[in-house]
C-alpha cells in the first residue's frame, strides 16, 4: 500500500517534470515601492565568470566592451533597499535559491578593472551593470523609475523606459526584457482565452485599487497617514494599461460636498469616485478588455440601511450605462460571451441585499481571501493554504488571493513596519516566485498593493497562453 504511494507520487513528479519547458533563461523588470527603484531578476541563468545583466534604457540590439576612463554610473545597494534583503525574516530560506544578500552584489562594481559595456555602438548607455551569482536572484538596483514615463504609457505602448539583457563574457545578449505595459492582454490572448471564464483565467489584480495619489513621490513627501494610506503607485488607468483587470473599489459616501462618493482607505478619503470610473470607461472603450470592479466594504457614510447603497447603485448605472456585463450573463460567461455584447464592466457588488435589489446591474461579490496578517511566513502559510484543497475551483465565481501584508492598528500609530511600501518591498518579490512557480496553475485573481513590484503579469501571460479549453 505504501509501496504504491510511494510509486504514484514519484510517477507524478516524474511526470511533471517532462511536462516543464526546457529551463529557460528569463529576466524580469520591477520597480520597488519604497524608492522606487528598478528591480532585475533572473531564472536559470548559467551564473558564469563573465556574465552580465545590463540595464538600458533603450533597447539594446548588442554589446561591446570598451576601456575605460571611468565606471558607469553603477547602482548603490544597502541591504535596507533591496526587495529581496529582508533583514528581518533571516528565517527564510528561498526554495528556489532567490537572493538579494547586497554581498553578492558589491563583487558586481567593475569601477577598478577599467573595463564596461557599451550598447548600439555606444548610443545606448548602460545604467547599471550587476554581475549574476546565482542561477535565480532579485536585486534593486540603484536606478531610479520615473513615474513620469509610465504616465505617458498608453494602449498601443509594448516596452518603454528600461532594458535588462542578460549577456556572456563576449556581450552575446542570452536573454532580454524591458519594463512594459499589457494594455491589451485579453484581447491579445483571445484565440486561446476567448471561450474560458473569468474564473478560468490568472488574472492579476491591485488592492485598494484606488489609494494612488496623482504625481506623488514617496522619497520627498511621505508622512504617517501616506505611508499607510496609499497601495499603488499608478492611476487606475494606469493600472489597467499594466495587466491589472480586478479592482478592488472601497466606497464612502461624503455628503457634506458636492462630490459625495470617494474611494476610501479605512477612514482617509482618497480619490472621488468619479475620478476612477473615466478611467475605466475610457480604458475599456479603447480597448475592448473585460475589468471587474469589486465593490467592497463601504467604509463610511453608508449607515445600516439601504439609501445610500441605492444612490451609489444609480449612479454607477448612469456612469457606466451600456459597459455593464449584464448579470444575467452570470459567472459561466465565458470571454467571448462578454465581448460579443460588448460589454466590458463587471460590477461586483459585495453586499447581497443590494444585489437582490439590481439583478439587473449587480453580480454578486468576487470573495476575497485576505489573510491579515503581518509577516512573510505567515502570508505564505494562508496562501499556501486557500490554493491547496480550493473547493472554489469547482465554482465559476471568481475568488482573489489578498497577497499583501495587514499592519494592525498598534502598527500603524507606531510605524512598527516602516509603512505599506516596505513591507509590499518585502513580499512582492516572494510574492512572484510562489505564484510563478507554485499557485499559479490553480490560482485565480491575485491581488497585490504596489503592484509594479511583483511580476504576476508576466505570469499572466505565461499560464493563460498554456490553458486548456
Ligand atoms: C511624456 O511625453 C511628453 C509628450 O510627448 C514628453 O514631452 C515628455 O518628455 C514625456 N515624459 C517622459 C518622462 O518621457
Amino acid at each position: 500500500m505504501w509501496q504504491a504511494l510511494f510509486l504514484l507520487l514519484i510517477g507524478a513528479a516524474w511526470a511533471q517534470q517532462q511536462s516543464l519547458p526546457t529551463k529557460q533563461l528569463k529576466l524580469w523588470l520591477t520597480i520597488s515601492a519604497r524608492k522606487r527603484f528598478l528591480e532585475v531578476s533572473w531564472q536559470h541563468a548559467p551564473a558564469r565568470e563573465g556574465d552580465h545583466v545590463l540595464l538600458t534604457a533603450q533597447n539594446p540590439t548588442n554589446f561591446e566592451r570598451r576601456v575605460l576612463p571611468r565606471g558607469t554610473p553603477l547602482a548603490a545597494f544597502h541591504s535596507e533597499e533591496g526587495s529581496g534583503a529582508g533583514e528581518d525574516q533571516p528565517a527564510y530560506v528561498p526554495v528556489h535559491g532567490y537572493t538579494s544578500t547586497p554581498s553578492s552584489v558589491i563583487r558586481a562594481v567593475p569601477s577598478s578593472n577599467h573595463q564596461y559595456w557599451v550598447s548600439n555602438g555606444g548610443s545606448v548607455e548602460v545604467v547599471a551593470a550587476i554581475k549574476p551569482s546565482l542561477a535565480a536572484q532579485w536585486f534593486t538596483t540603484g536606478v531610479p523609475f520615473d513615474y513620469a514615463l509610465s504616465r505617458n504609457v498608453t494602449t498601443h505602448t509594448d516596452c518603454y523606459g528600461y532594458w535588462a539583457s542578460y549577456i556572456d563574457d563576449q556581450g552575446r545578449i542570452l536573454s532580454k526584457t524591458c519594463l512594459r505595459a499589457y494594455p491589451r492582454w485579453m484581447r491579445d490572448l483571445r484565440p486561446v482565452i476567448g471561450e474560458l471564464r473569468l474564473r478560468d483565467l490568472f488574472i492579476p489584480g491591485t488592492h485598494d485599487s484606488g489609494s494612488y495619489r496623482p504625481n506623488f513621490d514617496p522619497l520627498l513627501r511621505e508622512n504617517l497617514v501616506t505611508k499607510y494610506a496609499l497601495t499603488q503607485d499608478d492611476n487606475i488607468r494606469g493600472q489597467l494599461l499594466h495587466g491589472a483587470r480586478y479592482l478592488d473599489i472601497r466606497v464612502g459616501y461624503y455628503r457634506p460636498s458636492e462630490e459625495k462618493f470617494f474611494i476610501y482607505h479605512g477612514i482617509t478619503k482618497q480619490r472621488p469616485l468619479q475620478e476612477v470610473i473615466d478611467q475605466v470607461k475610457d480604458f475599456v472603450l479603447e480597448t475592448n478588455e473585460i475589468v471587474i470592479f469589486g465593490l467592497k466594504e463601504f467604509p463610511v457614510g453608508f449607515g445600516k440601511g439601504l439609501g445610500v447603497h441605492r444612490l451609489l447603485v444609480s449612479y454607477l448605472r448612469e456612469q457606466f450605462g451600456d459597459l455593464l456585463v449584464h448579470p444575467s450573463l452570470s459567472w459561466h460567461a465565458t470571454m467571448n460571451d462578454m465581448w460579443k455584447l460588448q460589454q466590458n464592466v463587471i460590477l461586483a457588488y459585495d453586499k447581497e441585499e443590494v444585489v437582490q435589489d439590481f439583478p439587473q446591474l449587480l453580480f454578486g461579490g468576487v470573495e476575497q481571501r485576505w489573510g491579515n496578517v503581518q509577516t512573510w511566513m505567515r502570508l505564505e502559510r494562508h496562501l499556501r493554504f486557500i490554493n491547496d484543497f480550493d473547493v472554489s475551483r469547482f465554482s465559476s465565481r471568481p475568488v482573489v488571493d489578498m497577497a499583501e501584508l495587514t499592519p494592525e492598528t498598534w502598527d500603524v500609530i507606531l510605524d512598527k513596519h516602516g509603512g505599506l511600501r516596505k513591507m509590499a518591498d518585502n513580499i512582492n518579490w516572494r510574492i512572484s516566485q510562489l505564484y510563478r512557480d507554485e499557485l499559479g496553475n490553480h490560482a485565480n485573481i491575485v491581488a497585490a498593493d504596489f503592484i509594479r513590484g511583483t511580476t504576476l503579469m508576466d505570469t499572466a501571460l505565461e499560464l493563460n497562453r498554456r490553458k486548456p479549453v
